[in-house]
């Protein structure tokens, strides 16, 4: 008998709703492999956990994430104008965001871009443009940059505030994100774009020296180095000509939102963010104030990070298929949620439960 440990921070926004059906599928999962049992605990993280107690990290949920196996994350975040009602360095993304991703050193972040040709309607993308659909792995490093340098502010003597923001790196945080980047294209195409900006920037240029170095050690992957921002166009004009994407995690923020861009909705945007001791899973995306409260969010990301927690954390390969062969069996039959489709675009309709519902309905029905 396999027992895992798994902390759930619901978050802040869609953050609860889009847990619930997260939870729905790691309950069937369980029921399902009798060699498996999943010990499941809330534990408050994000504005709300500040709210609730005066801390967005609070001690008893670092307690618990230190002692679990694994880590899934709902997104945190308030409006701009929500956030301003909490100190800025109490703020969740500065104050428990950041601080988790420090805690465990998880700084390898995979956000998979992934749309299958039969889903091609989601994308705002030409079907021609899409091809056989689009595959991308992006991998940002996560605990390094400009999040993590110095910072500091100021007032000059002449009177203008200043700000300084340092984005530091060092070869053994670029080296460990090169191997994983390379690591990953071994097991695709053997083909990794190294995304950086060195015609301007020192930190690129030490970043593409590491890259070339490490790469000597995979004669089999074909690198190939574009500018950041020519990359933002080409996922756009041909998403196919990339397999594996690396970057800084500045650029990895960007650029990752984009691949949502061209599948349609952040709603199919799941990530993994792993460090050599602990990983924990969350959706690339905000806790979507917008659209909070009225189950009409997208639960594919958070469901999708169950996915990837299952494989990567677990070793449970199959089943983690079975799941978003699921999810994307409920999109194939003609279902769609709002983020993805205009009503009367000749789709059902479906909520954020229903989503949730019918994808376990699918799964049941898979072979463990
Ligand atoms: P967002 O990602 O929350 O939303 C951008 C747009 O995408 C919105 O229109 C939203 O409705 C839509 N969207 C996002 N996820 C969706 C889903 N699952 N289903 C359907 N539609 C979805 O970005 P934002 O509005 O810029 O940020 C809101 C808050 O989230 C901010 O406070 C930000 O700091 C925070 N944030 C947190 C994380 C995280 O926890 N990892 C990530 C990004 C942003
Ligand atoms: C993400 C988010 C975070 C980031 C914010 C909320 C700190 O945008 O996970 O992509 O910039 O890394
Ligand atoms: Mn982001």
């Amino acid at each position: 008998m396999s027992k895992y440990k798994i902390a759930l921070l619901d978050g802040d926004g869609i953050g609860p709703e889009i847990m619930v059906e997260a939870v729905k599928v790691l309950k069937l999962v369980e029921a399902r492999n009798p060699g498996v049992e999943f010990e499941l605990i809330h534990s408050p993280f994000g504005a709300s956990a500040y709210f609730e107690c005066g801390d967005p990290f609070p001690e008893k949920t670092r307690q618990i994430c230190d002692e679990a196996d694994a880590i899934l994350k709902g997104p945190i975040g308030l409006s701009h104008e929500e956030s301003k009602k909490i100190p800025v360095d109490k703020q969740p993304e500065r104050g428990a965001l950041l601080p988790l991703r420090r805690r465990y050193n998880t700084y390898a972040n995979f956000r998979p871009v992934f749309l299958p040709q039969g889903l091609a309607h989601f994308s705002p993308l030409k079907k021609e443009i899409i091809g056989n659909g689009i595959d991308i792995m992006i991998i940002r490093e996560l605990v390094g940059g400009l999040y993590f340098g110095e910072k500091q502010t100021g007032v000059t003597p002449d009177g203008v505030r200043f700000v300084r923001e340092m984005l530091e790196y060092d070869e053994v945080q670029i080296r460990r994100i090169a191997k994983v980047a390379f690591d990953t294209a071994m097991k695709r195409k053997k083909v990794l774009h190294n995304i950086h900006k060195s015609n301007v920037l020192k930190s690129s240029v030490l970043w593409n020296d590491v890259m070339e170095e490490v790469a000597k050690d995979y004669p089999e992957v074909k690198v190939i180095h574009i500018l950041v921002d020519a990359a933002a166009t080409y996922l756009c004009l041909n998403p196919g000509q990339f397999d594996v994407m690396v970057m800084e995690n500045m650029f990895g923020d960007i650029l990752s939102d984009q691949g949502g861009g061209i599948l349609g909705s952040l709603g199919l945007m799941p990530s993994a963010c792993v460090g050599d001791k602990k990983a924990y899973y969350e959706p690339s995306h905000g806790s979507a104030p917008d659209i909070a409260g009225k189950n009409i969010a997208n639960p594919y990301s958070m469901i999708g990070s169950v996915a990837m927690m299952l494989e990567m954390s677990f070793g449970m390969d199959k089943e983690a298929k079975n799941v978003w062969h699921a999810m994307q069996s409920v999109f194939a039959q003609g279902y769609s949620t709002p983020d993805l489709s205009k009503p009367g675009a000749g789709v059902k309709m479906i909520d954020t439960s229903s989503f949730g519902n019918l994808v376990v309905e699918e799964l049941r029905k898979l072979p463990v």
